[in-house]
């Protein structure tokens, strides 16, 4: 049994966290202590088992004890070679690379440790860039309103969560937020300031909100036409969550970079950016690294997860489940008459609900239910993708359950 016996309290989908741990309280944890995990089950030190519908936040796609991992995992132990430094070349990471690269428009890969990493890789190349193409005033990053794109100084900086910024303050300079509307875009997009715009195509923590391909395929032309980067942070929504492998494939607008992490390495950190040729041409040696990126046993298990996540019948069945689940959370609002909106497609939805959505997270642990929030009052939702309609049907059940309570 856990040493945690604290009532919950009102935190975004957490409870109170034991003052006994030597944990830096960054996070208030759930009572349930985690120690094991089946196909896409948790199970906890009680024996309990809890459905998992948020995958780890995006992260364990392939749910829990695949096969297939274990086999990269024990293959890449063999080698006895876990890291060498990116001063060697490994083969791994080669092939990580070019799977990638095969699968996108980009022509280069960068891997680093997480999806804030990834973003702080990708506005460093797009300033190199675009110093290369414009003058030194040509540094601006402009992030949407609702955005989350991680917690180090320029990625927060990027992040519209005022409660997140606040105490951190001065964040890295020249960073802003700009209105999700394409005419304050068509303003704030100066050609000779401005170096990059980042875009989640599905932001995430901001309330599961889908940016239509019309507003994308809009702001694709302005920035091409003012030599602005175009990135695509697809760090939660991409990797198959959208029932595609990346979900700019989805809406048919190709940025020219893009940022990976969460479900990577089936679980062991790692990020990515994935850089057009014509950025790429830009970058020399020396102008960013990290000691543990693209390490051989990371990307050996990332490009067994990327072979997964790429497979056409995996990507189908996120998609044709993906639309049944839709139905059926639209079924739970009208009967419930306690869900405002839901957005979403694939493996990632969002309702917008009249209670705090914290509190329906946590009734769903009582009755065996992993779920998320996204905000005050929208609870989200994040599947394995390997989840079938059977065990959908079943947190769909429960979530009816715990929504309508
Ligand atoms: C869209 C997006 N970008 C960036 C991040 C930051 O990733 P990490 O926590 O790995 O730094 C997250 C994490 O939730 C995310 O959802």
């Amino acid at each position: 049994m856990s040493a945690i016996t604290l009532p919950v309290d009102d935190e975004v989908g957490v409870a109170a966290f034991s003052e006994t741990s030597a944990l830096l309280s960054t996070y208030k944890r759930a009572p349930m202590e985690l120690v094991g995990g089946e196909g896409v089950e948790l199970i906890d030190s009680d024996g309990k088992r809890y459905l998992d519908f948020a995958s780890g936040i995006a992260v364990n796609a392939l749910g829990y004890g695949d096969p297939g991992i274990a086999r990269a995992i024990s293959e890449s132990l063999g080698t006895g070679l876990i890291h060498a430094s990116n001063l060697y070349r490994t083969a791994p990471g080669e092939q990580l690379a070019s799977k990638l690269v095969e699968r996108s428009f980009a022509s280069k890969v960068f891997f680093c440790n997480s999806g804030a990493e990834a973003n702080e890789g990708a506005f460093k190349f797009a300033r190199r860039w675009a110093r290369k193409i414009g003058t030194d005033a040509k540094v601006e990053i402009i992030a949407l309103r609702g955005s989350f794109h991680g917690r180090l100084f320029a990625s927060l900086a990027a992040t519209d969560r005022p409660s997140y910024r606040a105490p951190f303050r001065p964040l890295a300079g020249a960073v802003s937020i700009c209105e999700r509307d394409i005419g304050d875009l068509d303003t704030a997009l100066d050609e000779e300031t401005v170096a990059a715009v980042i875009v989640e195509p599905i932001q995430g923590e901001g309330g599961v909100r889908v940016l239509d391909a019309d507003f994308l395929g809009r702001l694709r032309a302005l920035t091409e036409k003012r030599e602005i980067a175009l990135i695509f942070d697809e760090i939660q929504c991409g990797l198959g969550r959208t029932g595609y492998f990346f979900a700019y494939e989805n809406v048919g607008i190709v940025p020219d970079m893009l940022t990976l992490a969460k479900p990577l390495a089936g679980g062991l950190p790692m990020g990515a950016v994935l850089v057009s040729e014509e950025i790429a041409s830009t970058i020399q040696a020396g102008d960013h690294g990290t000691t543990f990126g693209g390490g051989p046993l990371l990307a050996a298990v990332a490009g067994y997860v990327v072979d997964r996540l790429s497979d056409p019948s995996l990507l189908k069945a996120v998609r044709e489940n993906g639309t049944w689940l839709g139905g059926e959370l639209d079924v739970i609002a009208r009967r419930s008459g306690k869900v405002r909106a839901i957005r979403g497609t694939g493996y990632i939805w969002g309702l917008d609900v009249v209670e705090p959505a914290n509190e329906i997270v946590k009734r769903g642990w009582d009755e065996g239910l992993l779920a998320l929030t996204a905000g005050e009052h929208t609870l989200r939702i994040l599947p394995p993708l390997i989840m079938g309609q059977d065990d959908l049907r079943r947190g769909v059940n429960i979530l009816e359950k715990i929504i309508s309570q």
